[in-house]
């Protein structure tokens, strides 16, 4: 017989399933074209990559292979082969220190539950991701609140009303640390960096930027959207994770080397957790080495074409298309169960896609996230487009044939009620 505990988990996910947002995992065929994957530049499948992490492994001793890390890097994981890969990511972004971690999250939970001290503002994109929020769940700050997304005017009201408050309350000058993310994960937009940097400076607040979505991607040799725009130097942390791009797993915050220290003494998912292994590591050291190396400005240059292409080509009413120009495109419907027939007629017919529903965003906004990759072909391009569009045709058809007796009753009681007030004025 179940546990009460037992029936009670089964409870809640009977609630989740009615509401359309059980989570299951799935086996996605190999057959299926990659609109789905953070595989953005195909990484995961590529040769060059291959070559250069089998021969990375084959500089390892044979007699003695490092392969587990034994420990957290507080204790035995440590190693100077961590070390020198640390000190090739911080040269690679321009910043003094990076610090390695196992994954994108872990990173964010570090930063954000120890850096801000007691009393500090956290002002946050209200799309940032949830990790960020995790973060924040623990933190010391004493305010965490949001501004709407990419906002410039809200991000300055809000910096404007903090420091006013320290001035008409004398109260001692707070940290304020504003977070947000390169490249939206759920949006494909871009974020106003420049312009943020501007209002940091303005109102001496931190820019603390997740790039982990523009990681290989964007900026020279795929240093990032910060390099791109040439903000190396105005913003106080980056996070820049190898999970998503760089086919390898975990993360490195970059920034000021006190920064580093600091995390190193604080960050409890750092400290209380068995750091990655060797051949992990190899993998990440190779992708930068590669990224160095220019070997993946070819893909970048073949992505950023098809982005082009998909955008160029597909034919849908404007509002319905996510204003992206990164890898992330969307087809934005409203209701989970369009976004989720829609999905489904495109993973039936072999295109991977997912549908992303409300609360992951906003009501109305619910979307089918197509993710594009430089492994995807026109053709295959060609084939979501002019599935998308045929199902959009249908369904915009069925709406339009079940408003019209609406429409008509409607017009049957304006009449009447027409009538009624004529007959009322006779
Ligand atoms: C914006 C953002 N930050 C952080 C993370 C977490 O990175 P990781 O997958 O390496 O834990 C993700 C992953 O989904 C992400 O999209």
């Amino acid at each position: 017989m179940a546990s009460r505990i037992e029936k009670q988990l089964e409870q809640q996910l009977e609630s989740r399933k009615a509401r359309s947002l059980l989570r299951r995992l799935v086996v996605i065929p190999e057959s299926s074209a990659d609109f789905s994957s953070n595989d953005f530049l195909g990484l995961a499948r590529n040769a060059n990559l291959g070559a250069r992490f089998f021969s990375e492994l084959e500089s390892f001793p044979k007699d003695r292979p490092p392969l587990g890390s034994t420990g957290s890097r507080l204790l035995d994981g440590n190693s100077a082969y961590a070390e020198q890969l640390e000190v090739m990511i911080a040269r690679f972004h321009s910043a003094e220190a990076a610090l390695v971690f196992n994954s994108g999250f872990d990173a964010n939970v570090g930063f954000f539950s120890t850096v801000p001290q007691p009393g500090d503002v956290i002002l946050y994109d209200e799309f940032i991701h949830a990790s960020v929020h995790d973060g924040m769940k623990v933190t010391r700050a004493g305010i965490k609140q949001k501004f709407l997304h990419n906002d410039l005017l809200d991000l300055e009201r809000w910096l404007k009303r903090f420091r006013q408050e320290e001035v008409a309350n004398d109260l001692a000058v707070r940290n304020i640390f504003i977070s947000v993310e390169s490249v939206y994960s759920m949006d494909g937009d871009i974020a106003p960096l420049k312009e943020m940097a501007d209002l940091a400076d303005q109102y001496d607040a931190h820019m603390v930027v997740d790039e982990a979505h523009a990681t290989g991607v964007f900026g020279k040799n795929g240093r990032g959207v910060v390099n791109e725009m040439g903000l190396e130097n105005r913003i106080f942390a980056r996070l820049h994770t190898f999970s998503k791009a760089l086919a390898s797993n975990g993360a490195a915050l970059v920034g000021p080397k006190i920064l580093r220290e600091y995390l190193i003494n604080y960050a409890r998912p750092l400290i209380y957790s068995t750091f990655t292994s060797f051949s992990n590591l190899a993998s990440v050291r190779s992708a930068y080495q590669m990224m160095i190396d220019g070997d993946t400005v070819e893909l970048v240059e073949n992505l950023k074409d098809l982005i082009a292409y998909f955008r160029t080509h597909i034919q849908i009413p404007e509002h319905m298309l996510l204003p992206s120009s990164s890898p992330i495109q969307g087809i934005v419907m409203d209701g989970n169960a369009k976004v989720n027939a829609l999905s489904q007629c495109l993973i039936e017919a072999g295109l991977n896609v997912k549908p992303i529903r409300f609360p992951t965003v906003p009501k109305g906004k619910e979307r089918v996230r197509i993710c594009l990759h430089s492994h995807n072909t026109r053709e295959q391009i060609d084939r979501l487009i002019a599935i998308a569009q045929a199902w959009i045709r249908e369904d915009r058809a069925k709406d339009r044939a079940s408003l019209a007796p609406a429409a008509s009753t409607q017009v049957t009681i304006a009449t009447t009620r027409g009538r009624e007030s004529l007959k009322s004025r006779l």
